[in-house]
């Protein structure tokens, strides 16, 4: 129990990969201890495309960015919301298919993060490192395309896995006390301890970066939420058919 904790607690995400595969019956396990993964009301809201093409994963890193770990990790996969299998059931059954609804969009979308990374611990448990991919978000009408994902299904974020050639310090969290209240919401002035966990962020990056400083939490967040951060997604997820009823 110990090591699963202490496991947990050394992730840090991989960028830069031996060029080593990942034994196939290894990946489909992983891929199954991801499927055991709780799955809100049995629904089972998750695909998983694993792309091979390096072509299409050449293609992808261009519409993240330029984030070449796509193209050189071992392996890539799209971890997609699905509702259309919850369609089919629909139709089998003759009877209407509510699947517009937030509540399953927020219901499938959990579903894929609780898979995605039941399967993450398991690859990090056998030496596996991977970097979860968001900006397949960046356009993803052209991601839709070009992996050909069909109506009510849309692509969440990309998971790239591979034998790590790099080995980060580990990103330190939060401190407890800010993240964990009692009982209700208990609106503490974090304020000092906030502080604190800038300096260390700062001194982190500033570390991983051969001197100097990073940038503190709180600027890094501050700069994200103040951004409009990929406000295509509405429209695009309304015409995947999730359409926040
Ligand atoms: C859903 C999700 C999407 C992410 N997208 C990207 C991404 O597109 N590119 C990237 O390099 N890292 C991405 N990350 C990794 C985060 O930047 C990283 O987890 C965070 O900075 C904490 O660092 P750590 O994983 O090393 O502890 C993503 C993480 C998550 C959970």
């Amino acid at each position: 129990m110990e090591s699963i904790i202490k496991l947990l607690k050394s992730h840090t995400s991989i960028r830069k990969f031996k060029k080593q595969p990942i034994e196939e019956s290894l990946l489909l396990s992983l891929i199954e201890a991801g499927q055991s993964a709780a799955t809100s009301s049995f629904l089972q809201g998750t695909t998983v495309i694993r792309i091979q093409n390096m072509e299409t994963r050449g293609k992808i890193a261009d519409l993240c960015g330029g984030q070449t770990y796509v193209g050189s990790a071992a392996e890539f996969l799209v971890f997609c919301a699905d509702l259309k299998r919850s369609k089919s059931c629909c139709n089998k059954h003759k009877v209407e298919f509510n699947g517009d609804y937030t509540e399953q969009f927020i219901i499938a979308t959990v579903d894929v993060a609780l898979m995605a990374q039941s399967m993450v611990a398991a690859a990090e448990s056998c030496g596996i490192g991977i970097c979860y991919i968001g900006a397949i978000r960046n356009d993803p009408q052209k991601i839709t395309e070009l992996l050909n994902i069909p109506k009510h299904v849309y692509p969440v974020f990309g998971l790239c896995l591979g034998y790590p050639d790099q080995a980060p310090e580990v990103k330190p969290r939060l401190p407890l006390e800010v993240v964990l209240k009692n009982e209700v919401y208990e609106d503490l002035e974090d304020n000092a301890l906030i502080e604190d966990y800038d300096s260390k962020i700062e001194e982190y990056y500033g570390e991983r970066s051969g001197g100097g400083h990073g940038t503190p939490w709180t600027a890094q967040i501050a700069g994200l939420l103040s951004t409009k951060s990929r406000p295509h997604m509405r429209a695009f997820l309304a015409k995947q058919g999730f359409n926040f009823k």
